[in-house]
């Protein structure tokens, strides 16, 4: 298929766009990963959180930048590609697949964590498989429909956290917020993991082509779904520490509802609950969705077969590339554990992270709002956090990014063989 056949339609509003960005970035982050960060920051977690969102803002910027420069399909992929080099954009695109279907594996854990904190006789992982394929099929039915269950959950998660917040602040205990030193060589580490929480906000520049006005709209909608959220996290992971401390947190796959429990209303519980895998399903819904847009966004180019490019000619969507997103997910959840599957999606944001920042970088100085100091900030601080993985999740993820690179020049050599 070339260029300009099956395109996709410029349907989304500013606000459908600022709900997609924060139905991708309010999640399992908060819900589920907070735990693991907690584990490692302690009573620094909202630290933690904080510098997070920092690192996270300084990159939105230059997400914001580039955006309006380039309002294309396919987003730090297309970045890198024009302002760096084909292979760096290439792999870009690449991790940025690998970052989504691991997180969607993430949220999919997630929502079955919290559903079996309700019901626990019931088989986390299998939950989540199950969720998976349900979502890879409403994804398939296409993006306007999905939109609109997205703003319907979005309202629903950013209610439940406030309930979170406002419940739990008469049940807070003080001694809790006491940082003890040992907890302080797991700051970083606990920013890496829970970095996660902010991924995908630059969801919504991959769905670019399909927002209205996506010059101004997308930019805008990037920074408001961010900062929206980071206030939102730094809120609640306060009151979680505060209710039931950061080392009972860490032990838990569903810490909202373990706080929760704190407060001695099992009908807070279940809302909190029912919050959690209302959560963790809008993020898979806009994981498959991104997957599935930048899968077709790089098929386009030809940096991956065209089939995975192929538009329904009635429902308008890339399903070839949404059903196979959808089944990589799945067979993740029964083979990886969720530490390590939550590092794996950390490494790729962050390394897209990197890409976006030194992308930003190499902006003409027409085109650049900001000073280029921001994305010099951006591109050190990400790479700094990238360094803080352990050497086992390093070598995983190396391996994911070397797999791609492969693929690339198998891919090349056969093309150019070809054309001989
Ligand atoms: N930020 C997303 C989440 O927390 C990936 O689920």
């Amino acid at each position: 298929m070339g260029r300009g056949e099956g395109r996709l339609e410029p349907t989304l509003s500013l606000f459908d766009a600022i709900s997609i960005g924060l139905g991708a970035i309010i999640g399992g982050g908060i819900f589920v990963v907070t735990g693991i960060a907690a584990g490692l920051a302690g009573p620094a977690l909202i630290l933690s959180i904080l510098i997070a969102a920092i690192i996270s803002l300084v990159t939105a910027m230059s997400f914001a930048e580039l955006t309006a420069w380039l309002p294309a399909e396919g987003s730090v992929y297309e970045f890198s590609y024009r302002l760096v080099s084909p292979i760096v954009g290439y792999s870009a695109g690449w991790m940025w697949i690998v970052s989504n279907i691991f997180a969607g594996a993430t949220v999919s854990l997630g929502f079955g964590y919290y559903l079996t904190a309700l019901a626990p006789t019931l088989d986390s992982k299998l939950v989540a498989v199950i969720l998976s394929i349900l979502f890879t099929t409403l994804n398939c039915v296409g993006v306007h429909e999905s939109a609109k269950f997205n703003n319907a959950l979005v309202i629903s998660k950013i209610v439940v956290l406030g309930i979170f917040i406002i419940a739990g602040l008469p049940h807070l205990n003080y001694e809790f917020f006491k940082i003890q030193g040992e907890y302080l060589s797991g700051i970083l580490p606990g920013t890496f993991y829970i970095f996660f929480a902010y991924g995908g906000f630059a969801r919504v520049a991959v769905i670019a082509e399909e927002v209205k006005d996506a010059e101004k709209t997308v930019p805008r909608a990037i920074l408001i779904a961010l900062v929206a959220s980071a206030i939102i996290y730094i809120l609640v992971g306060g009151v979680a520490v505060g209710l039931i401390g950061a080392e009972r947190l860490g032990r838990s796959n569903s810490p909202l509802a373990e706080a929760m429990s704190a407060a001695g209303n099992p009908l807070l519980l279940s809302i909190v609950s029912i919050g959690g895998m209302l959560a963790t399903a809008s993020v898979l819904l806009t994981s498959i969705l991104g997957v599935s847009r930048m899968a077709y966004a790089m098929s386009i180019r030809g940096d991956l077969p065209l089939f995975l490019g192929k538009i329904h000619p009635r429902v308008k969507t890339p399903y070839i590339s949404v059903l196979m997103a959808g089944s990589v997910m799945a067979a993740l959840i029964l083979l990886l554990d969720l530490r390590d599957i939550v590092a794996v999606s950390t490494f790729g944001l962050l390394f897209n992270y990197s890409l976006a920042n030194l992308s930003a970088l190499k902006l003409d100085s027409k085109v650049r709002r900001y000073p280029r100091l921001l994305p010099a900030i951006g591109l050190a601080t990400s790479t700094i956090l990238l360094c803080s993985i352990q050497p086992s999740t390093l070598v995983m993820s190396i391996v994911f990014l070397l797999c791609g690179i492969l693929h690339h020049m198998l891919r090349k050599s056969y093309l150019e063989s070809g054309d001989k």
